[in-house]
């Protein structure tokens, strides 16, 4: 049998933990009759699941009656892949061109008779959305990792136009907290910078543990020291499952459990953690730094350390938190969030 945990990001793995509670919060959200949110954010560190998660959704949604999902890359021209993208699905299109809706002058679909071509793209989408209206359809838009380019701008403005003039548009976006907070100083941006977000949770990691325990027959301690090891980390569940499938359930000559943890720490750190270090900013640094050489510490000495008053730390600790990479759930306590965060990291500092 080949291993059944992956090491690529981006790809659904075979060994998938479900995220039922945030997927529901937005399908519920999406489906209702009036919904009071038409888009999400998603967000989270690097492997953390944000693109599963999103692909996830988005094939709960092609598989529902009177949706129309479209996949969009924020490096083409979105608006335009949108527009060619309804234009030209079947089942659609007869729609459209019933309603004499001609594109071509955009490049779309063909010139039909009798009609006046459109030449202005918003005044397209409009048209275009305003005839699945009539007939109940919603239409969904997923973009995977969002960042500020002329493409992302353009769609951001046209975005809020078609949701204003009451069409049932409807997106959803990943996005590092880094890339989203580049959205904020763009004046045509704040509107995504602002949209509702969904931080992702970890696994849980009973679940973790019961898959590993049923994939290679485990015990309960053994199944569940396993998973803390995974502190609910997507893509640590994945590494720490294919090195356990490769080193030793499947191999001849078994490694040791310390080994297994040095292969384990080498794939975090080549694979993200690494990345995550050499672009965390100085300041951001100088916090992790403490945490990384000191374990779990006070929120007061961690001020004292750096001589930064409360309020200024406040500021980092939330940006750390969001970018998935610190503990606040400890009252006046900051500690690492990544599992063997610490242990690789201190070979940086
Ligand atoms: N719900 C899940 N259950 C199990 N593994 C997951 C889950 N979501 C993501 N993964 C795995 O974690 C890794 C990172 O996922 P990905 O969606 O690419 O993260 P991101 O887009 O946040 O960087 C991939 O190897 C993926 O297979
Ligand atoms: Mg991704």
């Amino acid at each position: 049998m080949n291993n059944p945990y992956t090491l690529s990001f981006g790809i659904e793995p075979n060994e998938y933990i479900s995220r039922t509670v945030q997927m529901n919060q937005i399908t519920d959200m999406f489906t209702s009759d009036v919904p009071s949110n038409y888009l999400y954010l998603l967000s989270g560190v690097r492997g953390a699941g944000k693109t599963v998660m999103l692909s996830n959704l988005s094939d709960t949604f092609v598989n529902m009656k009177n949706w129309v999902v479209i996949n969009v890359s924020p490096d083409v021209d979105i608006l335009n892949s949108i527009a060619a993208n309804l234009y030209s699905r079947r089942g659609l299109q007869n729609l459209f061109i019933d309603a004499k809706i001609d594109l071509s002058g955009l490049g779309i679909g063909v010139s039909l008779t009798n009609s006046t071509p459109i030449f202005d793209i918003t005044v397209a989408l409009e048209s275009l959305l305003k005839e699945l209206k009539k007939k109940k359809y919603r239409v969904l838009i997923v973009i995977d990792e969002i960042i500020n380019n002329k493409y992302v701008r353009a769609f951001a403005s046209v975005y809020q136009i078609l949701l204003r003039s009451k069409l049932p548009v409807f997106l959803l976006m990943t996005g590092l907290y880094e890339n989203i907070n580049n959205l904020q100083n763009e004046k045509s941006l704040t509107f995504l910078y602002r949209a509702p977000k969904i931080y992702l949770e970890p696994l849980s990691i009973a679940s973790i543990a019961i898959r590993y325990k049923a994939v290679f027959k485990l015990n309960d301690e053994e199944a569940k020291k396993l998973a803390h090891l995974t502190n609910g980390y997507a893509f640590a569940y994945q590494a720490l499952g294919y090195l356990y499938w490769d080193k030793i359930f499947e191999s001849n000559d078994k490694c040791d459990f310390d080994e297994l943890i040095s292969y384990y720490d080498s794939t975090l750190s080549e694979y993200v953690y690494e990345k995550i270090w050499f672009e965390l900013p100085e300041t951001e640094k100088s916090i992790i730094t403490l945490l990384v050489l000191n374990g779990r510490m006070k929120v007061k000495d961690i001020c004292n350390s750096l001589d930064m008053p409360n309020n200024k730390l406040s500021v980092y600790r939330d940006r750390l938190k969001r970018k998935g990479l610190i503990d606040t759930s400890e009252y006046g306590y900051l500690s690492l969030n990544l599992p063997r965060f610490g242990e690789i990291a201190k070979f940086w500092v």
